[in-house]
């Protein structure tokens, strides 16, 4: 039986994942580490926290007596990272947050998993380490920087970061890949795409978009919409890290992207379709609305969402332009490709929205209104 530690489970991915990885294996037991951060949520976890297969620690990955003390109790196989400060507009806020979580957070994993996993040295001097284990650090294509109208990124394209986040988790990915070069520590890091997708936090584009048609509230669009993400959905990361950390060779780096790359103005005309369209086919789905307008013959009107709901705002600060993995060695290597379509993704995205009003409500129930009006003004 493998232990895992898993960081940042009760965050968007994390959590898909954890639930992923319960599902597919059943010889696991999987320790949650997460300091519940406004962007954690216990209740998207808490039916998956049996304690037998389960447990959940509320905990910083910058700790170090903690790290220590997990390390010795559950004796992890694998450690999985996920745990971070994953919103470029905040960091562009706040950086040291950022690069206090995501490096010296990474950071102090490695340490404590050196600590626990080192049995000896060879005739070099290099740590020998415990049979079969594994650092997993899940990061981000946004550590390549931008890409102009042609070319994708590959695991060689140089790093070349530009917002806050991205900076701290290219320097998260460099610390990985030292403890890997000095100690010859076993490690292996996955790059991907956005993802989309159930518990997704609506600070990021397309839950904010739901949210915001479900609440009659204008789409803000950052400068004139033509910036270019490769939207992946979750499970299908999920499956690609499962894949990594079991199978992966140590060392190495695999991008994971979902080929699938579109204009935010695209993604957002897109939402607006399918939600109307979703509206229209099952209109008890109409209920959800905050928004009731124009009780027609007992018919809640959804006349109003079309494209004039979509609102030019400020761009970004360093906008990104275009991102576009090339995910031709996890292909290769381990028969990893995408397997959700879009437009299949983006229904069931909506879908569990529509279903799950109640977590929306509890994730943004804390300081989220404060953040929105700072972002976008009252409106
Ligand atoms: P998220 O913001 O939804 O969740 C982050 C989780 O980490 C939360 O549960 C939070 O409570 C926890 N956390 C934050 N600081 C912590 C700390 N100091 N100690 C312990 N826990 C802490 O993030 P996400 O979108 O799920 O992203 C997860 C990881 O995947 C991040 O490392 C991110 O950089 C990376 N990533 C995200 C995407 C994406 O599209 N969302 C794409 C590629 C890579
Ligand atoms: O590429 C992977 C990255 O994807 C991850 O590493 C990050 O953790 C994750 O947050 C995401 O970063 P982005 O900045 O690309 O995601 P976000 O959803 O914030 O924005 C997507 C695009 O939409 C981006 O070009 C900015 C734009 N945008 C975003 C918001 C929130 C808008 O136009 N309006 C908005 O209100």
């Amino acid at each position: 039986m493998k232990t895992y530690l898993v960081t940042g489970a009760a965050g968007f991915i994390g959590a898909n994942y954890l639930k992923y990885i319960l599902a597919k294996h059943e010889d696991i037991r999987v320790v949650v580490l997460d300091a519940l951060t406004y962007a954690g949520n216990l209740g998207t976890i808490v039916a998956d926290l049996d304690n037998e297969r389960c447990f959940f620690v509320k905990g910083d990955i910058c700790d170090r007596q903690l790290a220590d003390q997990l390390f010795a109790e559950y004796r992890f196989d694998y450690v999985v990272n996920f745990a971070a400060e994953s919103h470029v507009d905040r960091s562009i806020e706040n950086p040291q947050l950022f690069l206090i979580t995501n490096i010296l957070g990474t950071q102090n994993l490695l340490d404590a998993a050196r600590r626990a996993w080192v049995t000896g040295k060879d005739a070099q001097g290099y740590p020998t380490w415990q049979k079969g284990v594994r650092f997993h650090q899940v990061s981000t294509d946004e550590v390549y920087g931008s890409l102009g109208e042609e070319g994708y990124f590959t695991e060689t394209t140089p790093l070349c970061p530009h917002s806050p986040y991205s900076a701290s988790k290219t320097s998260a990915d460099m610390v990985v890949m030292a403890y890997h070069d000095t100690y010859k520590m076993p490690v292996t890091i996955t790059r991907c795409s956005n993802n989309y997708g159930p518990y997704h936090f609506p600070e990021k584009l397309i839950p904010l978009i739901i949210k915001n048609i479900v609440e009659g509230k204008k789409l803000p669009v950052y400068g004139d919409g033509s910036n270019v993400r490769d939207w992946l959905y979750v499970e299908d990361h999920c499956k690609a890290i499962d894949l990594v950390v079991r199978k992966g060779t140590k060392g190495e780096v695999y991008n994971v992207g979902g080929h699938n790359e579109k204009t935010n103005l695209e993604i957002v005309k897109l939402t607006i379709a399918t939600i109307r369209r979703l509206l229209t086919e099952k209109p008890e789905y109409r209920e959800v609305l905050k928004h009731k307008q124009k009780e027609d013959r007992g018919e809640i009107s959804i006349d109003w969402i079309d494209e004039n709901l979509i609102t030019f705002v400020k761009d970004r600060l360093g906008h990104d332009q275009r991102y576009a993995i090339d995910p031709t060695k996890i292909s290769s290597e381990l028969g990893w490709s995408p397997e959700t379509r879009f437009e299949e993704g983006i229904v069931k995205t909506i879908e569990w929205y529509l279903n799950n009003q109640i977590w929306v409500e509890e994730v943004t129930s804390g300081d989220y209104q404060k953040y929105y009006e700072r972002m976008y003004g009252k409106k």
